[in-house]
């Protein structure tokens, strides 16, 4: 998205976007391409919701005066499992965090024994090394669930928040990462 919009505001520089495409020797699919991103661009930006919008004004790092209040907001919506089991069962978590059109864990984070993995996040190998207490169950969920509440403005998504994962979903990945018996814990990470 940035790159594009970089391209866009080069363009519009160079009298591109304008309507001259031969003028700067970009073709004429590129400046299409070019013309077509500045709306689009400005459309995604006005239908940001409030929290977004603050994380793009800040440029993701949020000020003092502003990050007590958004985390308290963030935390304020996060929803539990009906049951109130923050832990579910590990074999359906597993499904989710390997799986690309699911939880696409693995892509950001090493330490999956099934799947070769990113390091856009930090490393959760051996995660379940943290016990399985009340305090530990919480955070895993929360941060899940909707990261922001944790990392302001942070890439990774929020799956409960935004409805990518059902509440009972998050907690089958929380014993993905955290069961004593999950294979995320009793097998070795998968290596390059
Ligand atoms: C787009 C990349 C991305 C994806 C996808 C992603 N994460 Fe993350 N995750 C991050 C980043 C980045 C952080 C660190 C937060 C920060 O500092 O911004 C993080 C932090 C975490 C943490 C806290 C780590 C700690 O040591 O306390 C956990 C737990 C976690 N992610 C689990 C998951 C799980 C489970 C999934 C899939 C359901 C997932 N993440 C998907 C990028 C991602």
């Amino acid at each position: 998205m940035r790159r594009i919009h970089l391209l866009a505001t080069l363009a519009l520089l160079l009298g591109v976007a304008g309507g001259q495409p031969g003028r700067t020797g970009l073709s004429e699919d590129l400046a299409k391409l070019v013309r077509g991103s500045g709306s689009s661009y400005g459309e995604a930006i006005l239908k940001q919701t409030p929290d977004q919008a603050l994380c793009t004004a800040h440029k993701n790092r949020l000020p003092a005066d502003v990050v007590g209040q958004f985390i308290q907001e963030q935390r304020s919506a996060i929803k539990y499992p009906k049951d109130g089991r923050l832990m579910g069962d590990w074999k359906q978590g597993e499904a989710v965090f390997n799986t690309l059109a699911r939880g696409n864990c693995f892509s950001c984070h090493f330490g999956s024994p099934l799947n070769v993995s990113g390091n856009v996040g930090p490393s959760l190998e051996k995660y379940g090394q943290r016990g399985t207490s009340e305090a530990v169950q919480r955070y895993t969920y929360e941060v899940i669930y909707n990261p922001w509440a944790y990392f302001p403005c942070t890439v990774m998504y929020r799956f409960g928040h935004n409805g990518l994962l059902t509440p009972e979903e998050v907690a089958h990945v929380v014993a993905y990462l955290l069961d004593p018996a999950s294979d995320f814990n009793t097998k070795p990470a998968l290596r390059r």
